[in-house]
């Protein structure tokens, strides 16, 4: 009866400004601290599930998509295996049922609307997608256990991908532990950020985000890595609860300088533990010290800039304020005079 139907779920990216880096051992995808991050709703993947007659479960990238996903045998692996823990999880009975075979017998394809191989991590978006996509075909099937909120399918998606349950709310989200939660701004200010990226290298990184979770705990640098991440998201969320006025500390200029200041000792931070680990590791290439110099020197100049940050990657992330449009234009264009493409939700300016 459900052959060949389709169930879609799309799912957005996310920055972290304090990052998700190194895991308690033993534990599913438990952060050793608290992380926090601005959903990209620009940069989104679609999961299709199609019901298919064969007994297999596959993944094969969504061909509508212009640039299709290339996901290594491993890549592959991970993404099936949250599939199964979804079946598990949020239809454990689905067995016994009339559809006893159902769940073996599923196509899932996925897209991103970035391409795909311009080095962007896409693992949180995926694995939320997945999650909503699964969520939404046993609704309709009617073999959810019972009702799930949208932290639990978060919680879920954790166990999948540390950082995509960060993905299910927006625009800033806390996690730490179990907790996933949105943070709640009072100043409509936080939520309208343009984000680019500079993509400094559009290679798959050799090092993935899974092993630097490893490695990173054996740096002489992870002690008081914890405490020192943890100061920086409660200062951080802070920042954003404030109400923001007209002069004086909480101004809007002296907050984007502190939560530029946060943002850039973070990052940093999560680099000097992947230079400092044992065996050392990087990601940082001179075309990335080149665009951090610049923006580096741009902020020297005029006391003013977009928050800066990377990823266990060679790209650098920026997030600017509505009323930085100019600048962004303007800084875009230098970047691009130095070969360095970039990638804005406006593509076209
Ligand atoms: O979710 P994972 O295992 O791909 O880890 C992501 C880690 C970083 O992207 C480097 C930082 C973060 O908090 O997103």
């Amino acid at each position: 009866m459900m052959r060949g139907k389709t169930f879609v779920a799309t799912a957005p990216s996310n920055i972290a400004l304090i990052k998700y880096m190194g895991k308690n051992p033993g534990e599913v995808n438990q952060a050793t601290n608290a992380s926090i991050s601005y959903t990209l709703p620009h940069l989104i993947t679609q999961v299709s599930l199609t019901v298919t007659d064969s007994k297999d479960v596959q993944w094969q990238p969504d061909l509508s998509f212009s640039t299709p996903i290339q996901l290594s045998e491993s890549g592959q692996k991970k993404f099936l295996r949250h599939w199964e823990r979804c079946c598990q999880r949020l239809a454990p009975r689905f067995d016994n049922l009339q559809f006893s075979n159902l769940h073996k017998g599923v196509l899932i394809t996925s897209g991103n609307n970035f391409p795909s191989d311009c080095g962007l991590a896409s693992s949180a978006s995926s694995f939320a997608a997945l999650t909503l996509a699964a969520h939404k075909m046993f609704q309709a099937l009617e073999v959810l256990d019972r009702e799930w909120t949208l932290t639990e399918l978060a919680q879920l998606s954790r166990e999948g991908s540390g950082s995509s349950c960060r993905s299910f709310f927006e625009p800033w989200v806390f996690w730490s532990g179990n907790e996933v939660r949105r943070i709640e701004c009072p100043s409509s200010e936080w939520g309208q950020l343009l984000h680019t990226v500079v993509i400094v290298d559009e290679k798959k990184k050799k090092v993935s985000s899974s092993e630097a979770h490893q490695r990173v705990l054996t740096s002489a640098l992870f002690e008081g890595r914890v405490a020192r991440a943890e100061l920086r998201a409660s200062h951080l969320e802070n920042l954003l609860k404030k109400s923001i006025t007209i002069d004086g500390d909480f101004s809007l200029q002296r907050i984007w300088n502190r939560i530029f200041e946060i943002a850039w000792s973070e990052f940093w931070d999560m680099h000097a533990l992947f230079e400092t680990s044992s065996p050392p590791f990087y990601y940082l290439t001179p075309k990335s010290l080149v665009t951090l110099r610049y923006l580096q020197e741009e902020w020297e100049k005029s006391g003013d800039g977009p928050l800066i940050t990377m990823d266990a990657g060679p790209n650098v992330h920026l997030l600017y304020r509505s009323d930085q449009r100019e600048l962004r234009n303007k800084q875009r264009a230098h970047l691009r005079s130095l070969d360095l493409l970039t990638l804005s939700e406006d593509r076209n300016d």
